[in-house]
């Protein structure tokens, strides 16, 4: 060990020697410099404008949501497959609904229960296909999405602090009137803060032990007490 160790040291010197210790120094400090701005352009290069990292919401000066480019990469809560508001529809196919909200949102979301203001939720509309590949049995998601609907929350600038807005082709979208249906659906029948955390299974568990439950799904969803509930304490016969 000692032999290697000393052999090393001694190529050392002599290269040292040779070029003078001080140019030595100066190229290795030009060496870390010059790697350090090369990292940096990598990464300046790998997330341009409008990352995850500054997920809000931004706007045209006409008061349009920008499409948000990113929402692929923010986190997933739930696929729906065929929901439907209206008992009596039938579609001609299959739809899954993937649901993404921004990582801030999300972060704040698991430490309080509910939504800070800024959060963004994407609702993306995927057709359901059967037909490809190796697929014999059940349903996967199509290629093209058939439609991206969003909630802003955003206290200062909407007067009910959330707003919806649907995008098919265009990379902007108006607000979608507050006396459309959106509103009241989700108003009336969603757990949180008029998001339906009830169908998002992560968030759920998290909403329920924070208590931050909104009064309206309590009274529609919350336990039925013993008395209301008729088949609790009867005999099997009576039921
Ligand atoms: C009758 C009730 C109802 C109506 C009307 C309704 N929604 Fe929803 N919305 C839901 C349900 C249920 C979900 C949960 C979907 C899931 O679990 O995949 C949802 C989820 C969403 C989400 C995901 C974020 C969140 O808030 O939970 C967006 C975005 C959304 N809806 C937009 C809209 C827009 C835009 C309209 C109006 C054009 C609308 N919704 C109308 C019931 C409704």
């Amino acid at each position: 060990m000692q032999r290697i160790g000393h052999a090393v040291q001694r190529k050392v010197w002599s290269s040292a020697k040779y070029q003078g210790i001080l140019p030595l120094m100066l190229i290795n400090k030009m060496k870390i410099v010059l790697l350090t701005g090369m990292v940096l352009c990598g990464l300046v290069a790998l997330y341009p404008k409008g990352t995850p990292a500054g997920s809000g919401p931004e706007y045209t000066s006409d008061d349009q949501l920008k499409f948000p480019e990113h929402y692929r990469e923010w986190v997933y809560l739930t696929s729906g497959f065929d929901m439907s508001y209206n008992p009596a529809m039938n579609m001609d196919h299959h739809m899954f609904d993937n649901v993404f909200v921004n990582p801030e949102a999300y972060k704040t979301f698991v430490e309080t229960g509910t939504w800070p203001d800024k959060t963004m939720l994407v609702l993306e509309a995927r057709k359901a296909q059967s037909k490809g590949s190796i697929n014999k049995a059940g349903n996967y998601q199509d290629g093209d999405v058939m439609g991206v609907e969003v909630h802003v929350k955003d206290e200062a600038r909407f007067a009910g602090k959330w707003a919806f807005f649907g995008f098919d082709e265009a990379k902007t979208a108006k607000m979608v009137p507050t006396t459309a249906s959106c509103y009241s659906c989700h108003a009336e029948h969603a757990a949180v803060d008029t998001t339906f955390v009830q169908f998002y299974p992560t968030l759920l568990p998290i909403a329920q032990a924070k208590g931050t439950l909104s009064p309206a799904y309590q009274k529609e969803n919350g336990p039925k007490s013993p008395t209301t509930d008729d088949t609790a304490e009867k005999p099997k016969s009576q039921r």
